[in-house]
């Protein structure tokens, strides 16, 4: 929503804020005001002073355990390798003798992992060989070094790079750092890095003194891909797909914030963090999930990204091109935790998205009306101002399905109450929408209003629900209602108590069509230390804020989750949007990229942004269209809808400060350039639908970068500007002011690609350019798919439940086609019970045949087919004769357009749940 450190009269402030523009720089750390960050990057290679005892190797059923002493100290570390299923491994180290437990990632995981046998293959003096299935981890005693396998290819090495460090917790002792020149070679007690660091055991950052009772216990690891050319993943960051190499810049930060204004082409923190990153290359993908909650720094090195790339430059320059590129390698560094690493091996980058999604969970079919259109601004001032937004939707004939209502709504921004002059009716106004099939989405924040008699702060106060200060005390911060405490939903009593606020009956005004927005929950504090919680704050089980950081919004949108649930008694899919996430947030909440700009560069990268969050495993993602801060001028507006249909979550959004920009307030022309491109989203809904369910059976992102889909083919590796959904339809916006066109790059040597709006076939493979007057979107959909629509225009996805269908099919070169559909009521989780219908469909000239994909499937429903559009077909077939169980044999009407090769069959008016077959004679 929107991100403002605190300012005493921060109202009088944010118009002044919005003509500075730009982010804050001196708010947010550099690696270099990290003490931990600083002493892990002045590391140099080759350095770690590790080694594998291998006569201490313990076998278990599925894993291995071997001591791991650092030599320098003669500190001892358990790693414990463990088989996973599908073939990857889970790398555990922790100290072996802890003066104090290290916190272990809760919460991310989607329950235990399921492991495998572990088999010891080969032992030699020097290393171990286990095998998992076809793939195989070789495990170097020293230098301590770990090869993994996927079948014969050498996918990851671990600590090639020798810059594995592991700070174990110690006391905290005077030992002067050693002077120049001079060595430290006496055991027991050798100074190290961390001895000589002024910043190990407490540090400065602006005025804020971070006193670290537990002193240095950072943990760090190179991850070495040999024959990958680039990174992608790690989100959030406001930069590139493919990441970049950070040997001149900082590293990738990930440590939750709210950054004011935020830049592009950095690779700053965002409100998000999810340390799973993938390698790609021509000869596989292999995966590494950093699983560890605390402030964590990425390198990235080598590969094909010529920038910053130190050594092939070197290389290139002493001995000319045609020498192969330095290998990939990401090296993680976290403040404190543990070294838990999973490692998958592909090798194809379906594989490691199923495998990750197996591991950390999946998004559950959202609820239809969450694919349609969101309407959001901050703020939707009374119940009139709701009722003219909604009112003009109908009168431009736009559809829409959600209402949005930012902080405003409360009551002096206490949650879960409701300012009593501006929305005095809450119920009636939210039955007024239902009637028409709309929903509404009201922001709940983290932060708690510290005011006597509010209901919510007398019970985080009087049961101990907030997360405490170093001293024990109840910790304050500033946010929206001023002086605030933050619950601490670390503490499970805390969930149970957040669930039961949205019941409702607690939450008075609001019906089962009402659902839910977290924001602020990196969480945002604007007195903060970069503008967030103190890391020496304390949470349930002891824990210190630094350790946990991270999961703090995942945990505020799991409670709202079950609170959702439970409200229903388990019967409706709830909706949540968050804004802060980490690995496992997709299992409770989508997300979209924050407070950005309504400039054409933050339209460009809203696309990068959420590939990489997709990638990630979380995919329901959007940008705020027409960005949030700024006024877009009425081209960017209308292309920026353009690109917004395209992506899975589609929410327009403004700050207060905007001038109003529904999306009839510009011209008539912008109207309906807006009007038609939310009308193409809506005659998609059926296919959004499927794809969303296909994730949650199949773990694959929806929107997919271009690469995802054609791994071999080089030229689509750091394409950025355009991508996949599914496997069935390529975008590329336009994003570019007073575009005339754009070069759109067509992938698939033998694939065959039909425009969406002429309905013919527009391109093979290479690149083409396309024409874009303004109502032109390019979206192309591949050959040898097929794609369900429904082409009558509603007020909201509600009101299309019985609308017919249109199956829309694509011809590839050997004129064959398949798809598939799914159905089912929309709303609750009846679908796991039987109450869904899925279907299959299958082209090949002579036939098309509906299939149940599930005979268990048993939804009713009155929906029927009303078209077939068959796109690359050659000639016009003399009869086309429809055989079904309820209508028999009939033969069908159908047009030919034979220049475009397009032939319409009209009215099968079968029920869409029946299978069938046309014959074309
Ligand atoms: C709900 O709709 C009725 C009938 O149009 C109208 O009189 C009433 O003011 C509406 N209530 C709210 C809160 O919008």
């Amino acid at each position: 929503m929107k991100s403002l450190w605190y300012i005493p009269v921060f109202v009088i402030s944010i118009a002044l804020f919005i003509e500075v523009g730009g982010v804050d720089r001196t708010n947010f750390k550099s690696c270099d005001q990290s003490s931990f960050c600083r002493r892990y990057r002045a590391m140099k290679k080759g350095e770690s002073p590790y080694q594998l005892l291998l006569n201490t190797v313990k076998e278990g059923e599925s894993d291995l355990q071997i001591s791991l002493m650092n030599i320098k100290n003669a500190i001892h570390f358990t790693l414990k390798l463990t088989a996973l299923e599908n073939h990857n491994f889970r790398l555990q180290i922790d100290e072996a003798q802890p003066i104090k437990e290290r916190y272990k990632v809760d919460f991310a995981l989607n329950g235990e992992p399921p492991t495998r046998k572990l088999e010891v293959t080969e032992r030699t003096a020097e290393s171990i060989t286990v095998a998992n299935g076809p793939n195989k981890a070789v495990l170097h005693a020293s230098p301590f070094k770990i090869d993994l396998y996927s079948g014969k290819r050498l996918a990851i090495s671990l600590n090639a790079q020798g810059l594995f460090k592991f700070e174990h917790y110690r006391q905290k002792t005077n030992i002067p750092a050693p002077a120049e020149g001079e060595e430290a070679v006496e055991a027991p007690q050798p100074v190290d890095d961390v001895e000589s660091d002024i910043g190990a055991w407490e540090e400065n950052f602006k005025s804020h003194h971070d006193q670290k009772p537990h002193g240095p216990s950072a943990v760090g690891m190179d991850f070495s891909f040999p024959n990958a050319d680039y990174a992608y993943g790690i989100p959030e960051h406001a930069d590139t797909l493919a990441l970049k190499n950070t040997g001149t810049t900082d590293p990738y930060r990930l440590y939750n914030l709210d950054v004011f204004e935020y830049e592009l082409n950095n690779p700053m923190a965002l409100y998000g963090s999810i340390p799973f990153l993938i390698a790609h290359g021509t000869e596989g993908t292999a995966g590494v999930l950093w699983l560890n909650a605390a402030e964590t720094w990425v390198d990235i090195e080598g590969g094909a990204h010529k920038e910053g790339n130190v050594v092939s430059s070197i290389v290139n320059f002493v001995s000319g091109s045609g020498t192969p590129q330095p290998p990939l390698e990401a090296r993680f560094v976290s403040e404190s935790g543990v070294v838990d690493a999973f490692l998958f091996l592909g090798p194809n980058p379906q594989d490691v998205s199923k495998h990750y999604a197996e591991i950390t969970g999946v998004t559950p079919l959202p609820p239809l009306f969450s694919l349609g259109y969101h309407q959001c601004r901050w703020n939707y001032n009374d119940e009139d101002d709701v009722k003219g937004v909604d009112a003009g939707f109908d009168t431009h004939d736009i559809p829409y399905d959600v209402i949005w209502l930012d902080i405003e709504y409360t009551e002096g921004k206490k949650y879960f109450t409701w300012d009593r002059i501006k929305f005095p009716h809450p119920g009636d106004m939210m039955k007024n929408l239902s009637l028409k099939g709309h929903h509404m989405v009201v922001i709940i924040d983290p932060h708690i209003k510290r005011e006597g008699g509010y209901f919510v702060h007398e019970d985080a106060t009087s049961n101990g629900y907030y997360v405490k200060n170093k001293d024990g005390n109840d910790y304050e911060g500033w946010c929206w209602p001023g002086s605030s405490g933050y619950l601490d939903f670390f503490n499970p009593v805390v969930r149970d108590y957040w669930a039961s606020k949205f019941s409702l009956d607690n939450f008075p005004g609001t019906t089962l069509d009402t659902h839910i927005w977290n924001d602020m929950n990196e969480p945002s504090v604007f007195n903060g230390p970069e503008i967030t919680m103190p890391k020496d704050c304390v949470h349930h089980g002891g824990w210190e804020h630094r350790d946990v950081h991270n999961l703090y919004g995942l945990t505020h949108v799991m409670s709202t989750y079950d609170g959702l649930l439970k409200r229903s008694q388990g019967k409706l899919r709830p909706f949540i949007l968050t804004r802060s996430f980490f690995v496992g947030s997709q299992r409770f909440a989508s997300v979209w990229t924050g407070d950005n700009m309504a400039e054409w560069d933050h339209l460009k990268a809203s696309i990068p942004m959420c590939l990489s969050i997709s990638l990630a495993g979380m995919p329901f993602c959007g940008a705020d269209i027409g960005g949030f801060f700024k006024n877009p001028d009425s081209e960017l507006f209308y292309r920026w809808y353009q690109a917004g249909a395209f992506l899975p979550f589609m929410r327009g959004h403004a700050h207060i400060d905007t001038k109003r920009r529904e999306p009839w307030v510009y011209d008539q022309e912008t109207t309906l350039l807006v009007r038609s491109a939310v009308r193409k989203r809506y005659e998609l809904l059926p296919y959004w639908y499927t794809l969303f369910r296909q994730h949650e059976t199949g773990g694959l992102p929806i929107m997919r970068p271009i690469w995802y889909n054609y791994p071999k083919e080089k030229a689509t590796f750091t394409i950025e500007d355009e991508f996949m959904l599914g496997n069935e339809l390529l975008i590329h916006p336009v994003t570019q002011s007073g575009a005339t066109d754009v070069s759109v790059y067509f992938p698939g040597e033998k694939d065959l690609w039909y425009d969406l709006d002429a309905l013919e076939l527009f391109s093979g493979h290479g690149t083409k350019t396309v024409q874009v007057p303004k109502e032109k979107i390019p979206v192309y959909q591949r050959g040898g798919t097929i794609i369900p629509k429904k082409m009558r225009v509603r007020r909201s996805s509600a009101l299309t439940k019985d609308d017919p269908y249109t199956l829309q099919v694509a011809l590839n070169a050997d004129g064959l086609a398949t798809g598939s559909l799914y159905i089912d009521d929309g709303e609750s989780f009846d679908y796991q019970n039987g109450q869904f219908t899925s279907l299959n469909y299958f082209y090949d000239g002579t036939t098309m045949v509906s299939k149940l994909g599930d005979k268990n499937g048993n939804f009713v429903t009155k929906s029927w087919l009303e078209r077939i559009i068959v796109m690359g077909i050659k000639k016009a077939p003399s009869r086309i004769v429809l055989k079904s169980p309820s209508l028999g044999e009939q033969e069908l009407e159908s047009t030919f357009s034979p220049n475009k090769h397009l032939l319409v069959i009209r009215k099968p008016a079968v029920p869409i749940t029946e299978e069938w077959k046309i014959f074309f004679h």
